[in-house]
C-alpha cells in the first residue's frame, strides 16, 4: 500500500469507529481529550514497583529544587544557572505551560536560546558537548541558552523581551485573520555582549502527550513513512533526525533527541541546573565565575551529580505512565473536518496511525519526521540533521486541551490558534496552506473543529 492509501484506509477506520452520537469505548491507553487534564491520566501500572517509581519520579518532576546544599531536602542540586524550580512549572498537568503574557511578553516557559548558524552550517552538529565543535555553535559568553534565574552568587544571565509585528491576512472571502511575527531580544546581558554572529531563537514547551507510546514505537515504523527524495510526488519529503551515532530523533521540535532518557537528562541540566551523567558539568561558561565556584552535586555511584541515572529513570518512568488525550466522538462538524483534513493534504505529514510494537494503533497526529517548513518558520539553527527551516511536524494529540489552556501553538509560540499556526505553514506544507485557505468558511471552521477535539 502507498503511504497514501494507508491515509485513506484508516481514515474511514477512524470515522466509522468515532462518529454517530454514541460514544465508542476507547483503548485503555487512551484518555477522553474532552476530559480534565487529559495529559495527566495515568495508565494501569503493571506492578507495586512500577507505581512507587512514579511516584518518585513525580516527586523529582513537580516538588521544587531548591539550591544545594539544602539539609532539609533530597532535591537540592538546582541551578547556579535555572529558569525554573520545577519540571511542572513549564509542564503544567503534563502538558505545556503560557509561554506569553497578555502584554505579549515572554513568560519563564519560552527558552531563549542561542546558536552561531555559521557554525551549524558548517555541520558541526556533534553529540559530545566537550569537544570544541561544539563549543564553536555557542554563544562564548552565554553557551546555548539563557538562564533568566541564579542561585547564591552568580546573576541571572539577562532580561528576555519580545517584539511582536502584525501581519494582516485577508481569506478571498472577506475574513481576516491578524498573524504575529515575535522577535527575541535580550536585555539586561550580564556578562558582556553577544558574539556578532549569534543568534536568539526561542521555544515553548510542547505537552509532555503519550510519551510511553512513542517511546514503544519502532524505529522501522517511523523511517517506513520517510521519503526524502519524494519519490510519491507529492510535494512531500519527510526525513528522520538523526544522530551521529545513527539512532533516530523523536523528541523536541526539531526531533533532535533520541530517547525519553536522553530528552529528560538535557532538561535537566539546561533548563534547571541539575547535572547528570549526559551532562556531568553545570553549564557554565568560562566567564561566568560565580556559576563555575558554585557547590557540586551529591555523591552517587556516577560521580557528583544533582540527578544520578536512577532518579532520572524515576522521571522517566512517571512521564512514559500516561494516557494519549483521544476524542471519544466527535459533533458533525469535527467529522466532517477529519474528513477534509485529510483530503486537504494535513495528514501527509500529521500522520493518523503509528503502531506500537506491542501492536497498539496510536494517534499523535505526527510521523515524527522533519519538514521543510520554508523560510517564515525558519530559526537558523541546525539541530543533527535538522536543518534551520526543518522541524518535526508537531503531534496533535491534545489540541483542544492547549487551547483551552490557553497556550499557543507553533514552536515559538507565534501563533495564538490553530488557524494562525496554518496560516504560517510553508515549505513542504505550502499546497496543504494554500488548499485550506481556498476552502469555504464552513469547511474551514470543520477543520478547526476537528482540531480543537483532539
Ligand atoms: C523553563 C521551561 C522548562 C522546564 C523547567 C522544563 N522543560 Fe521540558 N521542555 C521545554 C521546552 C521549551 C521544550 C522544547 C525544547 C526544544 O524542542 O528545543 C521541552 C521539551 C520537553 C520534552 C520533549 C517533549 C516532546 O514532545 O518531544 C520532554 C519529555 C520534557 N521537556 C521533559 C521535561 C522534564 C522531565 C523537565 C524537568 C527535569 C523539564 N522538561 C523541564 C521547557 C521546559
Ligand atoms: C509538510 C508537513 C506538514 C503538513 C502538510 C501540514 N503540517 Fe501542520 N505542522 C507541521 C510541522 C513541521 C509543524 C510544526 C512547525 C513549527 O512549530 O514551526 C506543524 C504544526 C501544526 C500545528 C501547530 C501545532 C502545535 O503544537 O503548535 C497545527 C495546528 C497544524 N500543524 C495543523 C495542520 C493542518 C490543519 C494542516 C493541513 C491544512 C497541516 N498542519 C499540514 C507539518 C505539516
Amino acid at each position: 500500500m502507498t503511504r497514501k492509501e494507508i491515509i485513506a484506509g484508516t481514515l474511514a477506520l477512524s470515522l466509522m469507529a468515532a462518529v454517530g452520537g454514541a460514544a465508542t469505548a476507547l483503548p485503555d491507553w487512551t484518555t477522553d481529550a474532552a476530559g480534565p487534564a487529559p495529559f495527566a491520566q495515568a495508565m494501569h501500572a503493571p506492578d507495586d514497583a512500577t507505581l512507587d517509581q512514579r511516584m518518585l519520579g513525580r516527586s523529582f518532576f513537580s516538588i521544587p529544587w531548591v539550591a544545594a546544599p539544602a539539609a532539609t531536602t533530597a532535591r537540592d542540586g538546582l541551578g547556579p544557572f535555572f529558569n525554573a524550580n520545577t519540571c511542572a512549572s513549564c509542564h503544567e498537568n503534563n502538558g505545556s505551560a503560557p509561554a506569553i503574557d497578555a502584554e505579549g511578553q515572554p513568560r519563564r516557559a519560552l527558552l531563549f536560546k542561542l546558536a552561531r548558524p555559521d557554525a551549524h552550517d558548517a555541520r558541526l552538529a556533534t553529540d559530545n558537548p566537550e569537544s570544541p565543535d561544539h563549543a564553536r555553535m555557542l554563544d562564548p559568553r552565554y553557551g546555548g541558552q539563557i538562564a533568566i534565574n541564579a542561585t547564591g552568587h552568580a546573576t541571572p544571565e539577562a532580561r528576555p523581551r519580545l517584539e511582536t509585528r502584525q501581519i494582516a491576512f485577508r481569506y478571498r472571502d472577506g475574513a481576516e485573520v491578524t498573524l504575529e511575527r515575535l522577535t527575541p531580544k535580550l536585555d539586561a546581558l550580564a556578562y558582556g555582549p553577544l558574539a556578532m554572529d549569534t543568534v536568539i531563537f526561542t521555544r515553548q514547551p510542547p505537552a509532555l502527550a503519550g510519551l510511553g507510546l512513542i517511546a514503544a514505537v519502532p524505529d522501522a515504523e517511523i523511517l517506513a513513512w520517510e521519503d526524502p527524495e519524494d519519490r510519491d510526488g507529492d510535494g512531500i519529503s519527510g526525513r528522520a533526525n538523526r544522530m551521529t551515532d545513527g539512532a533516530i530523533g523523536r523528541y523536541g521540535w526539531k526531533a533532535a533527541e533520541p530517547t525519553l532518557g536522553a530528552q529528560i537528562a538535557n532538561a535537566a541540566a539546561s533548563d534547571m541546573g541539575l547535572t547528570n551523567a549526559h551532562y556531568p558539568a553545570e553549564l557554565c561558561q568560562s566567564g561566568q565565575t560565580a556559576c563555575i565556584e558554585a557547590p557540586r552535586g551529591r555523591p552517587s555511584p556516577q560521580g557528583l551529580l544533582d540527578l544520578p541515572d536512577t532518579r532520572l529513570a524515576a522521571i522517566e518512568t512517571y512521564l512514559e505512565g500516561f494516557k494519549a488525550p483521544q476524542p471519544e466522538h466527535l459533533g458533525a462538524s469535527a467529522a466532517r473536518g477529519a474528513d477534509l483534513f485529510a483530503t486537504t493534504g494535513c495528514t501527509a505529514c500529521h500522520r493518523p496511525e503509528l503502531r506500537t510494537a506491542d501492536g497498539r494503533e496510536i494517534r499523535p497526529m505526527s510521523d515524527y519526521l522533519l519538514h521543510d517548513m520554508g523560510k517564515d518558520l525558519a530559526d537558523g539553527v541546525r539541530e543533527h540533521m535538522a536543518g534551520p527551516s526543518e522541524f518535526r511536524t508537531a503531534p496533535l494529540w491534545g489540541l483542544g486541551a492547549r487551547l483551552r489552556a490557553g497556550h499557543r501553538f507553533l514552536h515559538d509560540a507565534r501563533a495564538r490558534t490553530p488557524e494562525e499556526a496554518i496560516l504560517w505553514h510553508g515549505g513542504e506544507a505550502a499546497k496543504a496552506r494554500k488548499t485550506f485557505i481556498s476552502l469555504d468558511p464552513a469547511a474551514r471552521a470543520a477543520i478547526l473543529s476537528y482540531l480543537e477535539s483532539l
